[in-house]
């Protein structure tokens, strides 16, 4: 990472969480966020979002969201709104996510039409991309998300209503990581694709996250990677330790 580049670590809670677990956890990231170098976010279920922001109060750690709709409003029964998540206090929302996109069959044209949500009420979209084990196996990994890249965001992307999160499909939650040297290959080939497209200085400050089993004994080597600017986290997000020492290991 360079020091334009401030790092950003993302707690991804998923589906997890009641209020009074959330809001211990919330409680104490927050303590720990305090003196943080790295940027500090957790993103709860919808059902915690009002709880979480009243935990967290204002300042050190962001809000966020893991999932939005494409529309303002309207007769789209279970799904929420960016303008929503804004209204709620959210300053990001994850996108994208590859449980989404394989629990609900999200494709890259849907992806990017959420990002485009998230961008116009003012967030900064966490927009997920990464291989299957097939596809690595395969050879495909590079073709696989820079294609998932150049699909899922908008023109108009920079670098501060975007965050690129990588995430290996066959590393989230497995406890399997890829080595260093394929991490930082893929993370320099999506900051050259952003460079050809969005241009080299908003490549150069655009944050590139990892995700993926990322942990307390793995993220300070990963965070030192050139291309690697912070994690987004899940499992490891739900214990204040683990997630402090993460938030440590990156700053
Ligand atoms: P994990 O999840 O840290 O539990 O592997 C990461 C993610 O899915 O964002």
């Amino acid at each position: 990472m360079t020091d334009a580049r401030r790092p950003l670590v993302a707690g991804n809670w998923k589906m997890n969480g009641l209020t009074a677990d959330g809001v211990a956890l919330a409680k104490g990231v927050a303590a720990h966020a305090a003196d943080a170098a790295a940027e500090v976010a957790v993103c709860p279920p919808f059902t915690l979002i009002g709880a979480i922001g009243g935990a967290i109060g204002s300042g050190t750690v962001v809000l966020g969201a893991q999932d939005c709709h494409t529309a303002e409003k309207g007769a789209h029964t279970g799904d929420v709104s960016a303008a929503m998540l804004a209204d709620a206090g959210c300053g990001m929302v994850i996108v994208g996510h590859s449980e989404r996109r394989t629990d609900h069959g999200e494709d890259d044209a849907l992806v990017r039409a959420k990002a485009e949500a998230v961008h116009s009420h003012g967030m900064t979209a966490i927009v997920c991309i990464g291989e299957t084990e097939a596809e690595r196996d395969g050879g495909k990994t590079l073709d696989v998300v820079t294609g998932q890249l150049a699909g899922s965001l908008p023109d108009g992307s920079d670098a501060a209503n975007t965050v690129v999160a990588y995430e290996p499909v066959w590393a989230i939650g497995t406890g399997r990581t890829p080595t260093s040297g394929e991490v930082q290959e893929v993370h320099a080939a999506i900051r050259q694709a952003l460079a050809g497209r969005f241009g080299n200085d908003v490549a150069n400050a655009m944050r590139l996250l990892y995700g993926g089993s990322m942990k307390p004994g793995n993220a300070r080597e990963l965070v030192a990677l050139a291309d690697v600017d912070g994690g987004l986290i899940g499992g490891a997000s739900l214990k204040t330790e683990d997630f402090a020492a993460i938030i440590d290991a990156c700053g």
